[in-house]
């Protein structure tokens, strides 16, 4: 396998409305100027359409993380330009990303990140109430997403907290969130 990312795209869903591109990048690279000067990135172009399901994939070290950052605006690319939902990145400064991040990107990172002292619904609801959403939205929203997932049992739980003594192995096991990468 050559030392790059590739894309792989999914056959989109039937329903979704693919009229809207959601990621452009174009002749996106990224390097890192350590002791010695590392091309993470070289001229990446990529074009992702609402509803489409795409995987980064490649070997160790080919650039798959610092792509994900650059599209979930944690990094800025050295040069190229990325536009989420239309809007380009280099065009807004860091309360504004802010925001973008809040209203558009979802992330499943690895090591999770929930907050240990917010229970598992709270921890899912954390965005909506972030843009303001009523508690018994938040609730019912939150509620619906540990559905779709088959965590409803473990609503109230904090994340480090075993479901149930006669449960724990299988929990033990099952954690709550992957990050997909
Ligand atoms: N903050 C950084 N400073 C210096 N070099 C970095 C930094 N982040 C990544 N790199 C380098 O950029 C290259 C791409 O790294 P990246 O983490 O994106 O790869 P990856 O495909 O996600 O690898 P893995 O599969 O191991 O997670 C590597 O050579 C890495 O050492
Ligand atoms: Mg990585």
């Amino acid at each position: 396998m050559k030392n790059e990312v590739s894309i792989c795209r999914e056959v989109p869903c039937a329903s979704s409305p693919l009229n809207r591109r959601m990621v452009r990048l174009d002749n996106v690279s990224k390097q890192f100027n350590g002791a010695r000067k590392i091309t993470a990135l070289n001229n990446i172009t990529l074009d992702i359409d609402r509803g489409e399901i795409v995987s980064i994939v490649g070997p160790s070290g080919s650039g798959k993380s610092t792509l994900l950052n650059l599209i979930g605006t944690l990094d800025r690319p050295t040069t190229g330009s990325i536009r989420i939902d239309g809007q380009d990145l280099s065009s807004l400064n860091d309360p504004n990303l802010t925001l973008l991040r809040r209203e558009k990107i979802g992330f499943v990172f690895q090591f999770f990140n929930l907050l240990p002292s917010l229970t598992c619904l709270q921890n899912v609801g954390l965005p909506l109430h972030l843009r303001g959403w009523a508690g018994s939205m938040v609730r019912e929203r939150a509620r619906a997403l540990l559905d779709l997932v088959g965590l409803r049992e473990r609503a109230e739980h904090l994340p480090g907290e075993p479901a149930h003594p006669r449960s724990y192995m299988s929990h033990e096991f099952q954690p709550a969130f992957r990050r997909v990468e």
